[in-house]
């Protein structure tokens, strides 16, 4: 019998060969929002059968909307003919289902790299003036960002649907919109980070207008078929924050849009959350999600063993796992458990050879 974690599942039109999706992972190696080299080695590695789904790295909107000078963005055409090559590339010798998240990192953006220390971009280092619903700076020391005109967010709307037409165009299978980690879709949610006082904030109906406006827009105009999801958060892990039942209650106003999926995710939105690391730590919140619910969904966090990864499927806790450090690790990590759990799974041609059972003793 195929392991459940082997079995496909199909969102919308786009059927996915396998449950294991590699998540979303920034790079750092954008020039100017644009893809590089660097990408055509990550992603066409990853596109070889790191699992069946593959979503790129956060990609921002705007150019303000991204998190530091350096992370990838697609609101311009250089951009969408760079993203486009990479694609290209993935599709040429690659397996895996392509998707792409899509980002603002709102008043978390203007940083260095996490490499160079995450700490706001200095006077000196090109910053910018960040955005978020509220003047609330994301911690002491932080800028504080410049709170949202109904205006603004018919503009920030507009650079969702620009760039999800960009990336229909482009060729991607997949879309999904980041509205967790404390990014800008994320931030409209938490009372945290929202304390408005119009439309957009006060109860939770208000504080998820806006993202589920975003996501209205962009499902509107996303070719038929065309599978369009959001990761979410299931806890912001903090006094007066988001809670899992609100998490539901989002997942369902989602689905009733049209959501396909749900990635649901934790925390991020304020540095004194307490986050129980652990393995498959937001496993419960997927599971919420897709039983209170009724949306199929993906669970992330610390899900790095094939028997883990198959008992999160097999027992309905969440309909996808997603892997983002142990997809880095090992690039082959579903050939790994498909060896593992006895399951059959694709090798490009030119590299059946490796297979143990061909040469191993
Ligand atoms: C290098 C790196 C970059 C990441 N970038 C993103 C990102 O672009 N978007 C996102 O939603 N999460 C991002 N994450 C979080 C992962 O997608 C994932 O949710 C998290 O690492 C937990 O999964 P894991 O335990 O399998 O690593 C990143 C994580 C890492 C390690």
């Amino acid at each position: 019998m195929t392991p459940h974690l082997f079995n496909p599942i199909i969102l919308n039109a786009v059927e996915l060969s396998n449950r294991i999706v590699v998540s979303p992972m920034c790079q750092y190696m954008a020039n100017h929002g644009s893809a590089t080299d660097w990408h055509l080695m990550h992603y066409g590695q990853l596109s070889m059968g790191a699992g069946g789904l593959l979503i790129f790295e956060a990609t921002h909107v705007a150019p303000e909307g991204r998190i530091s000078h350096r992370c990838l963005g697609l609101y311009s055409d250089d951009n969408e003919t760079a993203i486009k090559r990479v694609v290209d590339f993935c599709r040429a010798y690659g397996v895996a289902r392509l998707g792409v998240q899509l980002a603002h990192a709102g008043r978390k953006a203007s940083v260095h790299t996490p490499m160079e220390g995450g700490k706001p971009l200095g006077p000196d280092e090109k910053p910018w003036i960040t955005l978020g619903p509220s003047a609330l700076p994301f911690t002491s020391g932080w800028p504080a960002p410049r709170a949202l005109t109904a205006e603004d967010l018919a503009i920030v709307k507009q650079q969702f649907v620009d760039a999800a037409v960009r990336a229909a165009r482009i060729g991607f299978d997949v879309v999904e919109l980041h509205a967790g980690h404390g990014y800008l879709l994320h931030e409209f949610v938490s009372p945290i980070s929202n304390q408005r006082d119009d439309e957009y904030g006060g109860s939770l109906e208000n504080r998820m207008r806006f993202p589920l406006e975003v996501f209205e827009a962009v499902r509107a105009i996303l070719p038929r078929g065309f599978a369009c999801g959001a990761r979410i958060t299931g806890s912001d892990w903090i006094e007066g924050g988001i809670t899992p039942d609100e998490m539901v209650q989002f997942a369902s106003e989602l689905k009733s849009r049209g959501c396909d999926f749900v990635d649901v995710t934790s925390g991020q939105i304020d540095p004194r959350q307490k986050i129980p690391f652990g393995p498959g730590y937001n496993v419960a919140f997927a599971r919420r999600a897709k039983q209170e619910a009724g949306i199929t969904a993906m669970s992330v966090g610390m899900i790095t063993r094939a028997q883990q990864a198959e008992k999160i499927i097999a027992s309905g806790d969440a309909d996808m796992v997603a892997i983002a450090r142990a997809a880095m690790d090992d690039p082959r990590w579903v050939w790994h458990a498909a060896r593992e759990l006895g399951a059959e799974t694709g090798y490009p041609r030119n590299y059946q050879r490796c297979h143990p059972s061909v040469w191993q003793p």
